[in-house]
């Protein structure tokens, strides 16, 4: 499970918190991954961690409450998704000519991880890489395949994609393909290992389908990932109550007279008070919506105050940050924690 990146473009809420740590749908993100693997069958998972690695221990401990023997592996300095796939498969206990299942930590997919294993194997490939269909595929990795589903091309973000089909982000290696990667360097499978397996001539494969499928690593994808799974429109073993349009975590206050709707997560001590219409958002733990506010499709973090009459549509309020009363967010927007800032985050306006 790859789960060492920084989460820029969902800053700041991944200033404090690894993105796939991130409340979802009222529980840390990778749980949800977490359960669909263990449903798939599952047991033994190696975390790649880079990015705030001790948190991911804190939030899963030995893995034995999901089921799972979580083992982690902690990058010195990130080394990319092959260098951290290479590094991480020094923990895993499969023989070189057994199927390893790798993850994005950052995906929600309804796909069905044991066809994708049936085809890897009956096909006797090297990797096997998920598929699926995005509008715009520039921004992901870009991967056409023949009539026979061999993988022709790995085009990773690039500005000129041939096909909206694209890399999933979840592969099934065999273990001595992760072996062949050079240890201990910075390597992307994207852009290095898959290129030059497809260069080689090995048999690299495309399992594709049109399930349910979101990377959750921008600020409207994370809101929909939450949304679609408070909703229903994706199962998740995960999700901590019933699906519908509102889920309520312990201690949440929501007056009679609010309405809150479009699979919106009201968090742990969290209060919305009357007249508030709150729709596909994400209330984390402790924030106060006040009279009359409205907040759709938008995050509000970890304490943080909407006062009476202030309207978010698509905006990030970071941790403890008040918007006044009477504001109005445009799209987009983004406000920063009221709270010291991690020495190592700057700024860049090009992040966001
Ligand atoms: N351990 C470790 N070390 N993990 C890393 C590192 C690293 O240096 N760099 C990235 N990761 C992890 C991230 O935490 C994430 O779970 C995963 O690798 C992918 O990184 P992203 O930063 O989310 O990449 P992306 O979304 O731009 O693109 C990737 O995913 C797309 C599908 O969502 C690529 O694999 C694309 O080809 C793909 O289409
Ligand atoms: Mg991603």
């Amino acid at each position: 499970m790859l789960v060492g990146g920084q989460g820029t473009r969902l800053r700041p809420l991944t200033l404090f918190t690894p993105k796939p740590l991130l409340p979802t749908a009222g529980v840390p993100f990778l749980a949800h991954q977490l359960a669909k693997a263990h449903a798939y069958g599952v047991r033994r998972i190696v975390f790649a961690t880079s990015y705030r690695a001790s948190m991911f221990a804190d939030a899963f401990g030995d893995g034995s409450a999901f089921g799972l023997e979580i083992v982690y592996v902690t990058e010195d300095s990130p080394l990319g998704t092959g260098g951290a796939i290479r590094n991480a498969a020094k923990a895993l206990k499969s023989p070189p000519d057994a199927p390893v299942l790798v993850l994005n930590g950052d995906i929600l997919s309804g796909h069905d991880i044991a066809a994708q294993v049936a085809l890897h194997r009956s096909r006797g490939a090297a990797v096997t890489l998920h598929l699926t269909e995005v509008a715009d595929p520039s921004r992901f990795g870009c991967v056409p395949t023949d009539r026979e589903g061999r993988v022709t091309a790995f085009l990773e973000k690039t500005l000129n994609p041939v096909t909206n089909r694209i890399n999933a982000g979840c592969y099934v290696f065999q273990r001595s393909v992760i072996d062949s990667i050079p240890d201990g360097e910075v390597v992307s499978v994207e852009r290095e290992t898959f290129p030059g397996l497809i260069e080689a001539g090995a048999p690299v494969l495309g399992y594709a389908d049109s399930t349910y499928w979101l990377d959750v690593g921008t600020p409207a994808a994370f809101v929909q990932g939450s949304r679609d799974l408070v909703l229903g429109r994706l199962e998740s073993p995960a999700l901590p109550g019933p699906v519908g349009e509102s889920l309520l975590l312990s201690g949440a206050t929501v007056s009679p007279e609010a309405k809150v709707s479009g699979g919106t997560v009201v968090g742990a001590r969290a209060v919305v008070e009357s007249g508030a219409l709150v729709r596909g958002s994400v209330l984390a733990d402790d924030c106060a919506v006040a009279t009359g506010a409205i907040v759709e499709d938008s995050v509000v973090g970890i304490g943080a105050r909407i006062d009476p009459g202030a309207v978010l549509r698509d905006v990030v309020i970071g941790d403890r940050a008040v918007v006044g009363s009477g504001n109005e967010l445009a799209a987009g927007a983004r406000v920063w924690p009221d709270v010291a800032l991690p020495e190592c985050s700057v700024r860049f306006s090009s992040d966001i």
